[in-house]
């Protein structure tokens, strides 16, 4: 059993790959087939708000194919078996980590399976597509509603409990992210800046700031995680 008393895990899309999920960057990632300008803005709803809405109808409604993966499930049972606490930060707008369990988790960049109305502000569980009729169900304006995601130049979700879980965890642990966005990417600079938590990169391959992490794994996450959750469960 490890000495952390305070764990934060940072996962992105590469922690979702194996269950056949599309990651963003790279040869086949999402943003080389689309313009995150033509559907990842809020510039891009003003101007567009119909392809915006058909970008992540279709995101949403892939997702019902999808299953956690080992990846996901090693990072529940850390959390259950773990004696301190492990909170999971996740940039990915999926839901595989809460169906495998896990429970103390921050969806930073939102979630696709939650709509939001620009006009009161109320947030629904959403599962259906969302289009330019669509009313919210609390104020009854149409039209106003929107995928309940980060965009960018948008803050993302949960900052001020994701910077207080930094500033006092012990472990910090990078999960199949490219290391690319920030604030999510400037984490291992903040939590090394605090001096005394150790910091891990899991990832497939080296991330754009592998040089910060003290430690690195690399290879397939369904490999990697649930190996170094073993290791911390002792
Ligand atoms: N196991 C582990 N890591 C993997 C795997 C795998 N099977 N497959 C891919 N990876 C790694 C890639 O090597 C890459 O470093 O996952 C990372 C995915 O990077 P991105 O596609 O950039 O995804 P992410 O870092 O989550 O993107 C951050 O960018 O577009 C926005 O809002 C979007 O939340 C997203 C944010």
């Amino acid at each position: 059993m490890s000495d952390y008393d305070s764990i934060v895990i940072l996962t992105g899309a590469g922690i979702s790959a194996e269950s056949g999920i599309d990651t963003f960057r790279g040869k086949d990632g999402i943003w080389s087939k689309i313009d995150i300008e033509d559907v990842g803005t809020p510039d891009a709803f003003r101007r567009n708000p119909e392809m915006v809405h058909d970008f992540h109808n279709q995101f949403r409604r892939s997702l019902q194919t999808h299953e956690p993966n080992d990846a996901h499930r090693a990072l529940a049972r850390l959390e259950r078996g773990h004696p301190g606490s492990v909170l999971v930060v996740t940039q990915n707008v999926d839901d595989l980590h809460e169906r495998a369990g896990s429970e103390n988790l921050i969806h930073m960049h939102g979630e696709l399976y939650k709509a939001r109305c620009e006009a009161c502000g109320g947030i629904r569980h959403w599962t259906d597509d969302l289009g330019l009729e669509t009313a919210c169900g609390d104020c009854e304006a149409a039209g106003r509603m929107r995928p309940h995601v980060t965009w960018f130049y948008e803050m993302p979700m949960g900052m001020e409990e994701i910077q207080s879980a930094l500033g006092r965890c012990d472990l910090f642990i990078s999960i199949g992210t490219s290391g690319n966005v920030y604030p999510a990417a400037g984490f291992v600079a903040d939590v090394r800046r605090g001096g005394r938590a150790h910091t891990v990169e899991l990832n497939l391959e080296p991330s754009e700031g592998t040089s910060l992490f003290a430690e690195y794994v690399h290879g397939p996450a369904t490999e990697v995680v649930p190996a170094y959750v073993d290791e911390l469960l002792g």
